[in-house]
């Protein structure tokens, strides 16, 4: 666990317990990206898919406190991510989920947020940390490249692509 110089916050691994809040700001940051409807997973996805025996993310979350004992904290802000492979430079982070609520945001949240993050990464020897921008987020993608981030959408070409349930149901059935 860690704290602010200032003590206005704290980072930490998210618990089984954290999962009515983490659901909270997966639907706040759905919401800020206009996907509001988006959303379909549950509290009980959650637990079973973080907390479970097989974990498929990880999450780190961010108090701030009530008071200056941080006897009472509220949960502002999180980051939800996991470990993948890439057959070309092998294990890497994936940063699926990264936000502050509104009025907590410049306190370094996210910069304690992405501090964490870091350090898993180089302690896992994961290579880089990989995430998703919309194209219209100009500030938070001013944010990442500010820390150094490429994006590989204009300097390699990449596009994001997917498969929906229905296309696979029917390759599946092999029709
Ligand atoms: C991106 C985000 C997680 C950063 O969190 P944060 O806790 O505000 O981050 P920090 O406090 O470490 O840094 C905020 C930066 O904005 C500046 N800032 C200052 N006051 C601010 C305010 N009231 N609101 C936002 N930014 C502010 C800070 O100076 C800092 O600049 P820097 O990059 O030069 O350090 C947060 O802005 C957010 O949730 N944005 C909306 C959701 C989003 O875009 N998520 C990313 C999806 S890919």
């Amino acid at each position: 666990m860690s704290s602010n110089s200032l003590n206005r916050f704290r980072v930490r691994p998210a618990e089984p317990r954290d999962c009515t809040e983490i659901l909270r700001l997966i639907k706040e940051l759905a919401a800020f990206e206009n996907m509001p409807n988006a959303v379909k997973v549950t509290e009980t996805d959650l637990l079973r898919d973080g907390f479970g025996s097989r974990p498929f993310f990880q999450c780190l979350i961010a108090e701030a406190n009530k008071d200056d004992a941080m006897q009472e904290t509220d949960i502002v802000g999180f980051a939800m991510y996991y470990y993948t492979y890439d057959p070309w430079i092998g294990k890497l982070l994936y940063l699926e989920d990264f936000y502050v609520m509104d009025e907590y945001r410049g306190w370094g949240i996210g910069t304690e947020l992405l501090k964490r993050l870091s350090q898993a990464t180089i302690e896992t020897n994961c290579s880089c940390m990989h995430f998703l921008v919309v194209v219209w987020n100009k500030p938070s993608i001013e944010y990442y490249m500010r820390r150094g981030a490429s994006d590989l959408s204009t300097e390699e070409g990449w596009h994001l692509f997917r498969f929906d349930k229905e296309n696979l149901v029917r390759m599946a059935s092999g029709d």
